[in-house]
């Protein structure tokens, strides 16, 4: 997949499939955007003339298809509506161009969009935020089908801009490395269950190192069960004592900055199944379980992408990884385990898991000394009673680090809502056996209480949890992968990234 930047007067840009951005206008009639316009006009008015026999109205995601205009080079030209221009922000753009990038069967298009821009953005973020897009909703996963017919991908895209800026083309390779990245990590978190365990996350963490053997700066540890043994996470342990196939610990790391220059670490959550454990799960929709290393996938596609881009950054995915099972090795309801940081747990519901496992990858975390630390877990389903599927909850004590990651995630349309932590669920995580229970002493709140057991064990620097238990893949039947929060982490780190620029630029002034 190829993305280009093209200057060329839209009528004679000679594409297979040319999308043209419209509007909303009054009365419920289209409003034509300068690029459209200056089509219609090459075709002596045809578009105009059409529009007014069609009920095409512009509105988000509709679209109409004009072949052969006489005066336009391109055979296809498809009127992509974005709704209202004043009302246009990141979350529809996204929207609309992912809703044609998943129908689209051309292989080669050009897209005049860069007008279908959200006031307070730019022609850089469209860029980017297209690229990314058009290449994950553009792949076709076809993965175990035997009968899957072979359908044609999108082979290149130009980006039609008014004037060249070379800003946007850097823009749009951007964004196809973070579409790449969410790709590896979608295919990841759809494998079955019985082919994405533990041991396969982690051949694909060696895998990646190993693809981009020129790369200086990728590397990947793995601690295999006496590693894990050695280190004491007795978190990890407990939960994977059900399971067959040992543990794994994967630390995957970018070092695009000076050694001693502090990492951003991302620590995911890497369930590759999770039955419950002897708190067994209702066999209902059970399978959905599979998604419930849908953390680590995101944790690993982030240095994935940092390394693609060499960002100068050090950026370090942490991934304990195990399967959640009943058997008669496995963690009993009650069980007192003692986690990596010496504290010790009681085990009430088995369940509860994510969180023994996420206890010892923080203290990990804390050895490496970040600058921040950022889990990602499909932690809790009471998160998705709260927030829904459209947003991933933030839990985070540190107003700034919490702004950025909301702008981020306005931005990317990869949306963030702040909750609560500490407080009277701390009190609900009292133990009369151990230091914590692993379950709060009421049922509610489920979320919170689950964020204030992960604090406990969080290192001194800013750090946010976010649960994507709602946000990470679609329920029922046909089960995807959405790679979130993929898209608002990528984007906070690149905003990081420019701000350590600019830092740096005004000191050497
Ligand atoms: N992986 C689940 C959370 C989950 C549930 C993710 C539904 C996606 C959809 C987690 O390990 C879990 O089972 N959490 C329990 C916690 C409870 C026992 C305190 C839950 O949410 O019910
Ligand atoms: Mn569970
Ligand atoms: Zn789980």
């Amino acid at each position: 997949m190829q993305f280009s930047v093209s200057t060329q007067s839209i009528e004679t840009l000679d594409s297979p499939t040319l999308v043209v951005a419209v509007f909303v206008g009054n009365k419920g009639c289209v409003e034509l955007t300068a690029a459209a316009k200056a089509l219609d006009a090459a075709a002596q008015g045809a578009i105009s003339d059409v529009l007014a026999d069609e009920t095409f109205a512009g509105k988000a995601g509709e679209t109409l298809v004009l072949h052969r205009l006489t005066g336009v080079a391109s055979r296809r030209v498809v009127l992509l509506g974005f709704g209202d221009k004043k009302t246009l922000d990141a979350a529809r753009f996204v929207k609309t161009l992912s809703g044609w990038a998943a129908g689209n069967r051309a292989q080669d298009v050009a897209l005049a969009v860069a007008e279908a821009v959200p006031e307070s953005l730019d022609e850089v973020w469209a860029a980017r935020t297209a690229a990314r897009v058009v290449t994950f909703a553009s792949s076709r996963p076809t993965l175990l089908k035997t009968t899957r017919e072979k359908k044609a991908e999108l082979a290149s895209c130009a980006w039609l801009a008014a004037v060249e800026n070379s800003d946007v083309a850097a823009a749009l390779e951007t964004g196809r490395v973070c579409g790449q990245a969410m790709l590896w990590a979608k295919t990841l978190q759809e494998l079955p269950p019985n082919i994405c365990t533990p041991q396969y996350v982690a051949k694909a963490a060696r895998d990646l190192k190993e693809s981009r053997s020129a790369v200086k700066g990728l590397s990947v540890e793995v601690l295999d069960r006496k590693a894990i043994e050695k280190r004491g996470m007795g978190g990890v342990l407990a939960v994977a004592s059900g399971a067959k196939g040992d543990p794994v610990f994967i630390e995957l790391s970018w070092q695009g900055a000076r050694a001693k220059d502090a990492p951003v670490v991302f620590v995911g959550k890497g369930i590759t199944f999770d039955a419950g454990g002897i708190s067994l799960k209702p066999a209902r929709n059970m399978d959905g379980m599979k998604f419930d290393m849908s953390g680590a996938a995101a944790a690993m596609a982030l240095v994935k992408a940092a390394s693609d881009l060499a960002l100068k950054l050090n950026v370090t995915a942490l991934v304990p990884c195990c399967e959640n099972l009943p058997s008669g090795s496995a963690t009993r309801p009650g069980d007192v385990i003692t986690t990596a940081s010496g504290k010790t747990v009681e085990v009430l519901n088995t369940d509860a898991e994510g969180r023994l496992i996420l206890a010892d990858a923080l203290t990990r975390a804390a050895e490496l000394d970040p600058a921040v630390c950022i889990d990602i877990a499909t932690l809790t389903g009471a998160c998705i009673t709260a927030l829904g599927t459209s947003m991933s909850g933030l839990f985070c004590d540190d107003p700034d680090l919490t702004a950025q990651l909301r702008e981020a995630g306005a931005r990317a349309a990869d949306a963030l809502w702040p909750m609560p932590m500490g407080g009277e669920y701390r009190t609900m995580l009292e133990s009369a056996a151990a230091d914590l229970a692993n379950i709060g002493s009421a049922p509610n709140a489920g979320a919170c209480v689950a964020a204030t057991f992960l604090a406990e064990f969080a290192p001194k620097c800013p750090w946010a949890h976010l649960d994507v238990a709602g946000t990470a893949n679609s329920m029922g039947f046909k089960k995807e992968g959405f790679a979130r929060p993929v898209p608002v982490l990528l984007e906070w780190l690149l905003a990081r990234t420019s701000a350590a620029k600019k830092a740096k630029a005004k000191k050497h002034k």
